[in-house]
């Protein structure tokens, strides 16, 4: 065969290769990913074929909470997040594990129980020790701690924050020790803080960042910061989290977009408008345009792909229609966007990871 031939295949090849899915377009430069959950692979085929095409990443929607992992004290059950984990290793993915601590998702037998600060330090580090152990090998990054601040930077009050209590130990007392324990349990894993309406600054961001630099100071094991990306069309402009990312990554930390949906209003049949559906396309195409153009920002993640599947519609009232793919599996204008930025962009500054 002539070199032209080759090169002529080689690059229709590469066409046809860029068009096919969104984790082909990344070209490895970041991490594809969505958070799933194991009954809908059961369930719906078409949930489990457009999973394993489409992306690289995959993160348990609520398997690895507490409230799943850990039914009770003395028991946990680690059956469906493993299943997760073996869809995932089957389908050549990456596993983001989600999370550690959280103010939600809180077992009853948890929340209920009346614990001395030296019980509940206890439970939260066998907790931290057996569960990064168990997935250690196959999740490469932990979110340790989600939400821990209130919309003005306080530290928000949670079973954590309250007892063990923050000001019985330092400046971010529980967060820096779970950071500590996630780490003596798997070396090798990434470890994350994670938290939403933050992305476009204010007080939150402010707080998040003086934390980040308090933790790279001291050499509380902070690998980067999960940008969870929950949008509305008003929440944020490409410039402001443009901003926002590259004060991490200027700290030497990384960034994940880990959450990523952008919910629309709906009418009663759970429509949305064509017009909103193309501002959403913009906006989803400009998060993964903005991540790719910053070194250090290492993985773009949805919270769900398909609108007949989506949090959103129980999460907000009159919302919707916030993921790529419609009620049918159709990929809307927003699929579009994304496999377009995908494929287009080319980074600047070398490696990516
Ligand atoms: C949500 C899940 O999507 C729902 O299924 C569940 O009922 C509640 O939690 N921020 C997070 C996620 O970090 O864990 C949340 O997930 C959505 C908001």
């Amino acid at each position: 065969m002539s070199f032209l031939r080759i090169v002529l295949l080689v690059s229709l090849l590469g066409t046809s290769l860029a068009a096919d899915s969104l984790r082909t377009a990344a070209r490895g430069r970041v991490h594809v990913g969505t958070a799933a959950r194991p009954g809908f692979i059961i369930a719906d085929s078409r949930y489990a074929a457009t999973l394993a095409r489409e992306f690289d990443q995959l993160e348990p929607e609520n398997e690895m909470k507490w409230l799943l992992l850990r039914p009770a004290r003395d028991h946990f059950d680690f059956a469906p997040a493993d299943d997760l984990v073996r869809f995932a290793k089957q389908n050549g993915m990456v596993v983001r594990g989600h999370t550690l601590l959280w103010h939600q998702a809180v077992p009853k037998w948890l929340a209920d129980g009346e614990w001395t600060w030296n019980e509940l330090s206890q439970l939260m580090a066998d907790h931290i020790q057996t569960v990064v152990k168990h997935f250690a090998g196959s999740v490469y990054a932990w979110d340790v701690v989600n939400e821990a601040f209130h919309p003005d930077g306080s530290l928000r009050s949670s079973i954590w924050y309250d007892s063990p209590g923050i000001g019985a130990e330092g400046p971010y007392g529980y967060i820096e020790r779970a950071f500590a324990l996630a780490h003596a349990a798997d070396p090798q894993a990434k470890l994350f803080y994670n938290d939403y309406a933050f992305e476009a600054g204010g007080p939150k961001f402010e707080a998040i960042l003086a934390m980040a630099r308090d933790f790279k100071k001291r050499g509380v094991p902070l690998s980067g910061i999960g940008f969870q990306c929950h949008f509305s069309l008003e929440s944020i402009s490409a410039a402001a989290l443009e901003r926002t990312v590259r004060a991490f990554t200027d700290l030497g930390l990384e960034v994940h977009i880990t959450e990523l949906d952008v919910r629309l209003p709906v009418d009663s049949t759970g429509q949305p408008s064509p017009k909103d559906l193309e501002r959403q396309a913009q906006l989803y195409g400009e998060v993964v345009r903005t991540c790719l153009e910053i070194r250090g920002c290492n993985a773009i993640q949805v919270w769900g792909f398909t609108d007949a599947r989506s949090w959103i519609p129980r999460a907000f009232q009159r919302y919707g229609a916030g993921t790529l793919f419609d009620q049918e599996y159709r990929a809307k204008p927003a699929y579009a966007a994304v496999l377009d930025s995908l494929s287009q962009t080319t980074t600047t500054g070398g490696s990516h990871k």
